[in-house]
């Protein structure tokens, strides 16, 4: 059997890892490509078995290196389909330090891009997000505006979305922009659950909440927003298809994470908000999707937000000992 080959960016990290997994369970030859800044090793240490996944300690942005690397890797079969996941997912580092964005969230888009146009490259999958719709009183749907992010990241993200757009009409010849919501689940390197987990590790008798725990949003489970992905590469069919993707019964507080944390992981640990409406400079406190679109291409979550949030306490849960 002849192999598609594809090429993920930020392979090594949560959501990535879990994407080079599914890819070659479909039966396809992966390259995965990550600067292990975020991300790490371990997570690939099922991928790594595989005779049919490479693997290079790469930064997107050395063009260079990164085409020296892809060139070598792909002799056999070229590169059909690029998953770019590669991006800061620190958005309150980048709020900090625009640089940060800068550097990882737009320009590995650029250098994808610039590697796709010089190999040949015909397909782009991008992990877009919730944040570059900015904040607004309404469920988002995938065309609400005007689009005015309130993050470097999601100033980056949607900067990305529009030079793969000029993309089309230069040289790609197709790409799914995903936006995911809040997406959670086991390898985790980042978010609340994560953050929650490793603040009572530290100090198993207090967990303190960034903001007043009122924040709310929509939490998706990483094996149903890879269930998502893969069915719109292979149900959309447009020259440019994007779709907002999340669960469709509702959102989760932070207050009720934290809650669901403690239980779960300090029993009795006293939780301190910090106060205030939003958890960051950046932070979108609460939002909601409109999912409609992908509903009627076919395809809906089976878990609620706080189905989804329970599960992944679980699988990233290790004994916090006192
Ligand atoms: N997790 C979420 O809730 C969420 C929500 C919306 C969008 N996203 C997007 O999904 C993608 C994956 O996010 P994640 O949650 O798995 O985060 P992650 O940090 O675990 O994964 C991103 C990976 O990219 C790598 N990387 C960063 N810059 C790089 C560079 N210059 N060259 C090579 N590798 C580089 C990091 O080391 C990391 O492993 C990101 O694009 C993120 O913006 C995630």
């Amino acid at each position: 059997m002849k192999r598609a080959s594809c090429w993920v960016t930020g392979a090594a990290g949560f959501i990535g890892s879990h994407l080079v997994d599914r890819l070659l369970a479909r039966g396809h030859r992966v390259v995965g490509v990550d600067n292990l800044v975020l991300g790490r090793r371990s997570n690939l240490m099922q991928a790594m078995q595989n005779p049919h996944f490479s693997f290079g300690a790469l930064d997107v942005n050395d063009y260079e290196a990164s085409l020296r690397f892809l060139r070598e890797q792909t002799t056999a079969a070229p590169i059909q389909t690029v998953w770019h996941l590669a991006a800061n997912s620190d958005i309150q580092a980048g709020g900090r330090d625009p640089d940060v964005d800068l550097r990882l969230t737009f320009l590995t888009t650029y250098q994808v891009l610039r590697l796709m146009q010089t190999l040949g490259i015909p397909h782009l999958v991008f992990a877009s997000t919730s944040a570059i719709y900015g904040a607004h009183d309404v469920a988002l749907k995938e065309d609400t505006g005007p689009l005015f992010p309130v993050s470097n990241y999601g100033a980056m993200k949607l900067a990305s979305e529009a030079i793969i757009s000029a993309a089309l009409e230069r040289f790609l010849q197709r790409a799914w922009i995903c936006r995911f919501p809040n997406v959670v689940g086991s390898r985790a390197t980042h978010g609340a659950i994560y953050d929650f987990l490793q603040k009572l590790r530290a100090n198993p008798a207090e967990l303190e909440v960034l903001g007043d725990g009122t924040q709310e949003k929509p939490y998706l489970h990483v094996s149903e927003l890879l269930d998502a992905m893969l069915f719109l590469f292979d149900h959309s069919q447009d020259r440019l298809n994007f779709y907002n993707i999340a669960p469709e019964a509702g959102a989760t507080t932070v207050r009720a994470i934290a809650e669901a944390v403690v239980r779960a992981a300090a029993p009795g640990a006293r939780i301190r908000y910090t106060g205030g409406p939003r958890g960051w400079i950046g932070d979108v406190p609460r939002f909601r999707y409109c999912t409609e679109k992908l509903k009627n291409l076919g395809w809906s979550p089976q878990l609620s937000s706080d189905e989804a949030v329970e599960r992944a306490i679980r699988e990233n849960l290790q004994p916090v000992s006192r």
